[in-house]
């Protein structure tokens, strides 16, 4: 099959690209910024995709048989800082990618996010439910379902997940490598106590996200995730375990929402999904928390602390 992958360099994008590989499709690889190499990427393409004209070309050169849209300005904060940018991305890019799929008959596959929810209820949310966006990034991703769905409703799956782990191209985009950066940095993260969040891996994901373009069914709007709900403190000394630190070598500061109000307005306390009817189509299974730290790699950008710390 051939795969056209916006977001190749990102966290999704790059391990998709490999997973895609490994099953015999051939991916071409869209980056923006990133310059180093992708392993599964055959063909790899810098367009800006803000630029309509530009996508719209490299697509129809590429004439694919899935769309598989991992680009975004992922991030709640960045999206606040330059929201004409993270709508372009966010909300622009995935209803032209959309209505491309449905002009070459190919299957889209897009990414949004547990965020739409506003997290004020701790029984999962089911892909049905009302979605209740409380920021920008979560209305740019309500807003972009709803385009996916009108675009190509015969041929788009959008796909909402939750907190992702795993290893990026640049070492720096994951929880993991994160909490690592500051460590290694004698900085002390605050994780709060009272966020639950049901993660999964990008690696577990990427395995979805091949499954859905090799079949035409589960149109509309799924969920996927991990099988646990946890804190993202409680999350935080899992990673910390897994890496063999000393709570001295890898302090958490504990803080609960009430600590920030402000932010707290901004941020979901509870985001579980109901990911039972998407599990019971796929071979793919969703992994708990344990599986999903043992796999996780030291960054390249701490190597050298982490080496230190032994
Ligand atoms: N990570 C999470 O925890 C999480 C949770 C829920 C949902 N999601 C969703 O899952 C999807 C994938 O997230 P991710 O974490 O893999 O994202 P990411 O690591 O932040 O990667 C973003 C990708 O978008 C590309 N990009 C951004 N602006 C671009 C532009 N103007 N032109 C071309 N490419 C551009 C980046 O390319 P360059 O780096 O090359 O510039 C990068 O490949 C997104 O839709 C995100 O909202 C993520």
């Amino acid at each position: 099959m051939n795969i056209f992958l916006t977001g190749a360099s990102g966290l999704v994008g790059s391990v998709f690209a490999r997973a895609a590989a490994r099953r015999g499709h051939r991916v071409t690889g869209v980056v923006g910024t990133y310059a180093g190499e992708l392993a599964g990427v055959a063909v790899k393409r810098a367009v800006d995709l803000t630029d309509e004209g530009a996508t719209t070309a490299a697509v129809l050169e590429a004439f694919p048989d899935a769309i598989v849209n991992c680009a975004a300005v992922s991030v709640p904060e960045q999206c606040e800082a330059d929201p004409a940018r993270s709508q372009a991305m966010n909300v622009g890019l995935p209803a032209l990618l959309a209505r491309l799929a449905h002009h070459v008959s190919a299957r889209c596959v897009h990414l949004s996010s547990e965020q739409v929810f506003d997290g004020t209820r701790p029984a999962p949310y089911g892909a049905d439910d009302a979605v209740v966006p409380i920021n920008l990034y979560a209305r740019q991703k309500a807003e972009s379902e709803r385009a996916v769905r009108v675009a190509a409703p015969e041929f788009a799956i959008t796909l909402r997940v939750p907190l992702l782990m795993g290893d990026s191209p640049g070492g720096k985009r994951s929880l993991h490598e994160r909490l690592l950066a500051d460590w290694a940095a004698g900085k002390t993260p605050r994780l709060y106590t009272d966020e639950f969040r049901q993660p999964c891996t990008a690696d577990n994901l990427a395995e979805v996200l091949v499954e859905l373009c090799e079949r035409r069914d589960g149109c509309g709007v799924r969920h996927w995730a991990g099988t646990e709900l946890l804190s993202r403190h409680a999350l935080g000394v899992k990673i910390r375990e897994r890496f063999r630190l000393t709570e001295t070598q890898a302090p958490i500061a504990a803080v609960t929402r009430a600590e920030t109000p402000e932010a707290a307005k901004k941020r979901q306390a509870c985001l579980a999904l109901d990911i039972a009817p998407l599990a019971a189509l796929l071979k793919t299974r969703p992994q708990a928390v344990a599986a999903q730290v043992e796999g996780l790699k030291v960054p390249v950008p701490v190597r050298e602390w982490y080496l230190r710390q032994s």
